[in-house]
This record gives structure tokens, sequence and C-alpha cells, in this order.
């Protein structure tokens, strides 16, 4: 084994689709330029994971993830010590497990001295996400790994489309910081999905189209469409169930403070909403005047 090693993987925010995305709709994606870095050296003793992120480590399924990804890489796991940096908050939709999994991917297979296919990559981060949420569709990874704009549809592989922006997309990203868990949300969803499929089916085409149309709305670089994608999408996320009064109020701060559209990213149920149009800047101060956490991020292309 060669240590020490460093893995990289980027934060993302979903820009349409989420949920819909589990069930086989497009989903579209974004790194937002913030990423987490994990080192894995060897030291005497159990396998143990440092962070600098206090969720984190209050957490118990990143150790899971690091015995599970030392496995799949052939390594062993005694004696592996990972530290995590992170500029990303954990628990609030910016794809901070799926950053870990890749980030730690990267670093083990680099001291195992393996290089990963993209496609290994990718089977390899849906797996380990899986720890933190039953069924994932692969988006998250898919972005970690990639950081750029991307829409996705899961299957094994996943087909994945890069979408270039045509002008720069600047967008406000707000959370307050109470982690909630995704896996929560998905697995309430499909429970209901599975009280009433048809009706779940007809939200999730909807959204599906709303993600078609989103997509050509950001290679077009037109952001007044973009934005009443997402108030349509957070309209319908709301109707999944999958919405919560927090993530109304930040939306409507959003909308009032002049976004062309705003909507829940990610799992929902709380975390962060993203908005777009509007001057970015004032969006994010007039959001956290409400006492909300504020990022200004440029979509990568
Ligand atoms: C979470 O960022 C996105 C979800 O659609 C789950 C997934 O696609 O794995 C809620």
């Amino acid at each position: 084994m060669k240590v020490p090693t460093c893995g990289r993987a980027a934060g993302k925010v979903i820009l349409l689709g989420e949920h819909a995305v589990v069930y086989g709709r497009p989903g579209l994606a974004a790194g937002i330029g913030r990423f987490l870095t994990a080192e894995v050296s060897a030291e005497a003793g159990a396998a143990r994971l440092e962070t600098d992120r206090a969720e984190l480590a209050a957490d118990g399924r990143p150790a899971r993830l690091l015995t599970e990804a030392a496995r799949m890489l052939g390594l062993p796991d005694d004696g592996l010590v990972i530290r995590v940096r992170s500029e990303l908050p954990a628990g609030v939709g910016l794809g901070s497990s799926a950053a870990l999994a890749v980030a730690v991917l990267r670093a083990l297979a680099a001291a195992a001295e393996r290089t990963l296919t993209a496609a290994e990559e990718l089977a390899m981060g849906t797996r380990l996400e899986a720890i933190f949420h039953g069924h994932p569709s692969g988006i998250d990874p898919a972005a970690a790994a990639l950081g750029t704009c991307l829409r996705f549809v899961r299957g094994e592989p996943p087909a994945i489309t890069a979408v270039r922006p045509s002008a720069p997309l600047r967008l406000t990203i707000a959370f307050h910081e109470r982690p909630r868990r995704t896996s929560s949300l998905v697995t309430a969803l499909r429970q209901r999905w599975e009280a009433d499929r048809a009706r779940h089916e007809r939200l999730f085409d909807e959204i599906g189209a709303l993600v078609d149309a989103g997509a050509r709305a950001v290679a077009d670089g037109d952001i007044r469409t973009l934005g009443s994608a997402f108030d349509r999408n957070q309209a319908l996320l709301s109707e999944l169930g999958v919405s919560s009064p927090e993530v109304e109020a930040l939306v409507g701060s959003a909308r009032r403070a002049g976004a062309f559209g705003a909507k829940l990213t990610g799992g929902g149920g709380g975390g962060a909403i993203i908005a777009v149009g509007g001057e970015p800047e004032r969006l994010a101060a007039a959001l956290a005047a409400t006492g909300a956490c504020t990022i200004v991020t440029e979509v990568g292309a």
C-alpha cells in the first residue's frame, strides 16, 4: 500500500429532478466549486476516520463507508486513517455524503495503486452512497465525481450528458444549519409511492419534462425559463410531500428579494434551497437577514 494519498470531490446542487430521478426520470445537477478532501495514511490500530466537521464525526456512517470502500479496493482496513476536510455543510442536501464517498474512493484507489475508470468510480460511489440512503439514483456521486453541470438518468451504467451553460449561471444557496437525513425522505416517499403509484408516476413525469426544459434553458442561458422551472418543480416537490415550512419560508424570501425562481435542492424536508435570477448578492443578503447561511456560486460547465 502506498500512503499518504489524497482524494478530492465536489459538493453539488440538484438543479431540477430530485426524487423523480430515483424513479428513472432525468435529473439535472451541478458541482458548486466547494470541495471535500480525504487524506489516507497508515497508523497502528483499528481503522478510523477523523474530520473537521462535527456533524460527520457524530455520525457512525462515515466509518462504515471507510471499511466498505477499503473492502471494495482490496485493502485491509486495519491501520487505515482517513482525515477529512470539508468545505461542505453535512446533512443539508449539498452532497457531502457523496463527496465523502468519492473522495475516500479516490484516496484509497491511489493507496492501492489503482486507477479507477469513471464507470467504476460511479458504480462504487453509488454503492457507498447506499450506506447513507437505501435507494440512491447515483446522481450525487456523479456530480461529486465530475463537478460539472450534467443531465443524469439512472442505470447500469447511468446515462450522463454534459450541459454547458452558454452564459454564467449564478445561483444563490441558502440553508439553516439543521442537518436532516435524505434517507428518511426517500423512504417515506417510497411508501407513499407504493400506496398510490399512478399519482406519483404522474408527478414524476411532469418533473422529468421540467428537467429537460431546464437543461435547454441552462444551455441557452435563459435564466427566466430556468427560474419558472424551479418554481414549478418546487410546487411538485411540495405535492410529493418532501418540502417543509422552513423550505417554503426560504423559497418565499428568495422570491420576494427578486429571484426568478427558487426551490429546495437534494432530499428536502428542510436543508438547502437554490434560487436563480435577480441579483445573487442581494438575494444572499436578504436570506442571511432571515438567519440563513448563504453561498453564491457559479455553476461549472
Ligand atoms: C439527493 O441529493 C437526491 C435524491 O434524488 C436521492 C437520489 O437521487 O439518490 C433525493
